[in-house]
């Protein structure tokens, strides 16, 4: 057990020098394109307002995000972070850090129409309590993320095999997802 908490650490502890490194690598290749495009993807948009359904925001976290005129660009709602280049939808963090405050949201789904955000590379659902919903099995076709939190999410359901398609993965947090008794974590790293 010892062991493996301590592989466990060492695992994360590379996952997040890499992913400084990935950061940096961006930023380089970014500064090559002059125009930038931040519009967001119409698809995308329908599926973040999708995501969003599956969510109680009793504090109205999210008020950005909405289907109002002068908030049609998803890319400036809160959290959720778009390529420079493509304009596509690469992030989407709804941690505390980033909502900022005490305030957290609550879930009820996480909906499925998450797997039209296919750029996805950062995903971070931390502290979002879904109240043991299922764990959405489709996360295994996000095959461009590198980044994904989902501890204290109160995750449900069997143990998603589905994480092992993500071949670009280099952070992977699952702490607590799981009611106490199972030890899903600890089976997948082995
Ligand atoms: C995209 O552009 C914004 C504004 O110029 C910049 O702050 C941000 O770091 C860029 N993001 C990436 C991933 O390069
Ligand atoms: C940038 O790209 C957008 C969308 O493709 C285009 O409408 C706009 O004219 C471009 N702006 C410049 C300065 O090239
Ligand atoms: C999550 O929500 C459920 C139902 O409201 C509640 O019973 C449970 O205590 C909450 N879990 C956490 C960690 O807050
Ligand atoms: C995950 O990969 C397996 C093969 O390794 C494949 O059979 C399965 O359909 C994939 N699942 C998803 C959700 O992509």
């Amino acid at each position: 057990m010892q062991g493996h908490r301590r592989c466990l650490k060492l695992f994360l502890a590379f996952a997040l020098l890499l992913l400084q490194y990935a950061k940096g690598g961006e930023v380089d290749h970014s500064q090559k394109d002059t125009n930038v495009t931040r519009r967001c993807k119409e698809r995308e948009r329908q599926a973040l307002l999708a995501f969003k359904r599956g969510l109680v925001d009793d504090h109205n976290l999210l008020s950005s995000w909405s289907s109002e005129a002068q908030k049609q660009d998803c890319c400036r709602w809160i959290g959720v972070s778009c390529s420079n280049q493509t304009g596509h939808v690469v992030g989407l963090d709804l941690s505390i850090d980033v909502l900022g405050g005490f305030d957290i949201l609550r879930g009820m789904m996480i909906s499925p129409k998450l797997i039209e955000l296919q750029h996805l590379q950062h995903l971070d659902l931390n502290e979002i309590n879904f109240t043991g919903s299922q764990f959405p099995n489709f996360i295994g076709s996000l095959t461009n993320l590198r980044y994904l939190d989902l501890s204290s999410t109160n995750l449900g359901g069997k143990f998603p095999s589905q994480v092992g398609n993500l071949t670009n993965l280099v952070y992977l947090d699952l702490r607590a997802m799981f009611s106490i008794g199972q030890k899903p974590l600890i089976s997948f790293l082995n």
